[in-house]
């Protein structure tokens, strides 16, 4: 359990807050009555070092299915340690770019290293280095989880003492007599983490871990990214859960249209585009009309109303003076709410932007 001391931004009174790592928790401060929402970061990740040695790099690599570039001249890099996040929409090249950097698929050109290895020179080193969770995992249907894990286990030359840890670990022991052909496919997804967990492998690609899975599972995948990553794993994985990346992930690239179009830290990126927290703030009896006097309030960058809520954007040190400036003027400041910026704001004005740019 972890406890934090956090600030009113409309009273400035002191709260003192408990949480376990990844908690959100609402907050009502018992001074003002500002309602406020506070997440505990994951341990291990808000401070973590990562090293500008990389464990992926990609240069300019191409791949062309019957004449369509379905990756076109991709370059980028993961850093020793990092949990890295690799988005894009459906069929923007995440999946293919993923097969290349495997050589599950030949790219037409390029340049592909995993932990130093050259996956062409040095293929059996490159290839020793990386763990990986395909996007639709895949097992003998005969065989039950136990015995699954148990052939792996002999495949890498690991104890098979491992597996039944592992299975307890994703939540599939109670289901370890029953046959892996009819597992579902959130259970195959889970049964595949395991697998990815079995040895000591330094570079961890994840092709969409946490689709088709119920928020409980979710969990347990993130909770197992968490710890291959503490165990010194470097991990990328792609994504559609943007909420995931923005708490895993040190890193993002987004592609589109087989191109990269951003590659930053998620701070970075709303930085660059301009995108700024916002509150919400109730105030009974606007019937949809924004004051005059609110309006001439400095550091107010945008106002918007719908019905008795005032939408304004406005840099996070501004903040406290407008609502306290709000409150000067005597109206009734029933609720605020302070949103910041997301990944996924970040996400739809890229590829808006890219989609523009042609
Ligand atoms: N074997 C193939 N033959 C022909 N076209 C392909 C092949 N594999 C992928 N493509 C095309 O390449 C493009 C990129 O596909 P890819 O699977 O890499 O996308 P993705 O970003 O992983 O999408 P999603 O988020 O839906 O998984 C798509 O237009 C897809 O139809
Ligand atoms: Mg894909």
């Amino acid at each position: 359990m972890l406890e934090k001391k956090i600030k009113c931004p409309t009273c400035n009174n002191i709260l003192t807050v408990n949480g376990n790592p990844g908690d959100t928790i609402i907050i009502t401060c018992p001074n003002c009555d500002t309602k406020g929402k506070f997440s505990f970061k994951e341990t291990g990740i808000s401070s973590k070092e990562t090293s500008i040695v990389p464990a992926l790099e990609i240069y300019n690599v191409t791949k062309t299915f019957n004449g369509f570039k379905a990756v076109d001249n991709v370059s980028f890099s993961v850093r020793k340690g990092e949990i890295f996040g690799f988005l894009g929409p459906n069929g923007a090249g995440k999946t293919t770019t993923i097969k290349a950097i495997l050589g599950l698929l030949h790219a037409d050109s390029g340049r592909i290293r995993i932990n130093g290895f050259d996956i062409k020179e040095d293929e059996i080193e490159a290839k020793r280095s990386i763990g990986y969770l395909p996007e639709r995992v895949s097992f003998y249907d005969n065989l039950n989880p136990l015995q699954t894990l148990h052939f792996f286990c002999e495949l890498q030359g690991v104890d098979k003492s491992v597996a039944m840890d592992l299975l307890k670990e994703v939540g599939l022991s109670d289901v370890i007599d029953r046959k892996v052909g009819g597992f579902s496919k959130g259970m195959q997804q889970l049964l595949g983490i395991a697998q990815t967990m079995i040895g000591d492998i330094p570079v961890y690609i994840f092709d969409e871990p946490m689709s088709g899975l119920d928020p409980r599972w979710v969990k347990i995948v993130r909770d197992m990214i968490i710890k291959l990553n503490e165990r010194g794993a470097t991990i990328m994985f792609s994504s559609h859960i943007l909420s995931e990346v923005q708490n895993l992930c040190d890193r993002v690239v987004i592609i589109n249209k087989g191109k990269i179009i951003a590659q930053d830290s998620v701070e970075n990126l709303n930085r660059y585009l301009n995108i700024k927290p916002r509150i919400e703030i109730l105030i009974p009896g606007l019937h949809g009309k924004i004051p005059g006097s609110i309006r001439k309030i400095k550091g107010i960058l945008s106002l918007d109303i719908k019905e008795d809520k005032l939408i304004i954007t406005c840099e996070s040190t501004f903040r406290m003076n407008i609502i306290t400036e709000i409150k000067n003027q005597g109206f009734d400041v029933k609720d605020i709410q302070t949103f910041e910026p997301t990944l996924e704001e970040a996400f739809i004005k890229i590829i808006s932007r890219s989609e523009e740019m042609g």
